[in-house]
């Protein structure tokens, strides 16, 4: 196992992908690529179902926050695996439509729908919109009595919670686009506006307080900032509030360095809070929803390349370039994010090499990182960056005209194409002049 179990060595010395021979996957599809184990997202979303149903209760519901991953087929494997979705965009909603996803268990954040984006959702007969701010609350209720309809919704609240330092600050992240915050009384206003507004249903609040969140404590704060909130409505305006999502956020392990994590235990932890705060506050147990994204799907994932040039500056460094790079995974250049490499087909030879991994862009930020540990690398060597299959795809551009990566789903031995790889010709296809 290389940091996690799906990620094996075998009698070749070859890393395998759920089973599967990397440097075969490379051969057969081509590199760059992006494989994903499927049973491994399978397990994620299980665990996650089964602890949330277990703790919270059978109407528990996990919304996979599609951002991390999205194309037709991870959504026709979140709707078999029972989940709801999170989608952010009108290019979600439209995906997840075609994948024949169940309206009702869509979930639509953002904090800046447009009208078409409202009345798409509307259409489509969206579960839940989850409203951003006044000027928000005031064009769905526009759209749904327009229809003469009735939109259930969420309001996204900003409890001010630093999950880094997890205390709740008064200032931190109340300073956001997204959501009204309590602290400053809008939270409140919005409440209030929505409970008096034609067409709108408040079934409920959200908060998300960040990602890659490895401690509980954040969450179990912005668990109690939320449940006295609740009670502070059901005080203030008679009013039960019957949903709560507790956002996304659990951390990762990425290299050797992260901690494990057990999302069974995490939501175990947060329940147990959840519930003592429901007590203490008066209120009764709201249908409880989780929303990871992260943590459903990076750790299925690995990228493959070619190693191309290796150029050793002396007194410097050691730079090893492949066929990918920041258009392909760019969460490097924007966040620093460290990753484990290795050279596929020596995966089980020493690692007696720091290197640079280079991408091929025109841009000296094209990194995949630094200081990493390689195993001897030249040219022709098959690559594997490992954990992946979150905000990698998805976030992924056609920087330099630079076709965008397939994505290679393994399954029980088997591989298939789940998004075919881009052509030259799809990256003219728009331009018309
Ligand atoms: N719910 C909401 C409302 C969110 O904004 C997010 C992530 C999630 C759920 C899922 O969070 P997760 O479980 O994945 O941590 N591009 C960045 C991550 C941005 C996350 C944005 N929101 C990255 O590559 O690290």
């Amino acid at each position: 196992m290389i940091i996690h179990e799906h990620f094996d060595i075998n009698e070749n010395g070859h890393l395998t992908i759920g089973g599967l021979d990397a440097v075969e996957l490379a051969e057969r599809f081509g590199t760059p690529a992006y494989i994903i184990d499927e049973n491994a997202i399978r397990a994620r979303c299980r665990e996650y179902l089964g602890a949330a149903r277990c703790e919270f209760g059978e109407d528990a519901l996990v919304l996979y926050a599609s951002k991390a991953l999205c194309f037709t087929g991870i959504y026709k494997l979140a709707a078999e695996e029972g989940l709801g979705i999170d989608c952010v965009s009108g290019g979600e909603l439209y995906t997840a439509k075609r994948a024949g996803f169940p309206a009702e268990r869509i979930y639509f954040h953002g904090n800046n729908k447009t009208d078409r984006d409202l009345s798409d959702a509307i259409d489509m007969g969206v579960g839940r919109i989850v409203v951003d701010n006044l000027d928000e609350l005031a064009a769905l209720s526009r759209e749904a009595s327009k229809r003469g309809i009735v939109q259930s919704i969420l309001l996204r609240i900003t409890p001010g919670i630093d999950p880094h330092t997890h205390k709740a600050i008064v200032t931190g992240n109340i300073d956001s686009k997204f959501g009204s915050a309590i602290a400053t009384g809008q939270a409140m206003e919005i409440v209030k506006a929505a409970l008096a507004s034609k067409g709108i249903d408040l079934a409920g609040l959200h908060c998300h307080i960040g990602s890659q969140i490895f401690d509980v404590d954040p969450f179990a704060d912005a668990a109690d900032i939320m449940i006295r909130f609740i009670a502070d409505i059901k005080r203030e305006c008679g009013y039960e509030i019957r949903e709560l999502n507790l956002g996304g956020g659990l951390g990762v392990r990425y290299t050797e360095y992260d901690r494990e994590i057990s999302y069974t235990d995490a939501i175990a932890d947060i329940a147990k809070i959840v519930r003592s705060f429901c007590v203490t506050h008066g209120i009764k147990m709201p249908k409880v929803l989780l929303e990871p994204g992260r943590s459903l799907v990076a750790a299925a994932g690995a990228t493959l390349y070619t190693v191309g040039s290796v150029k050793q500056i002396p007194g410097f460094r050691t730079y090893v370039s492949v066929d990918g790079g920041m258009p392909d995974n760019p969460r490097y250049a924007l966040y620093q994010s460290q990753y484990t490499a290795l050279i596929a087909n020596k995966a089980d030879k020493p690692k007696d090499l720091r290197v640079t991994l280079a991408g091929r862009c025109c841009e000296s930020g094209d990194l995949i990182g630094e200081n990493m540990e390689l195993q001897s690398a030249e040219r022709g060597d098959i690559l594997a960056v490992l954990v992946t299959g979150a905000y990698n795809y998805s976030m992924a551009s056609n920087y330099n005209r630079i076709p965008r990566p397939p994505v290679i789903m393994v399954k029980d031995g088997e591989a298939k194409v789940a998004v075919r790889r881009e052509t030259y010709e799809d990256i003219v296809k728009n331009d018309v002049l």
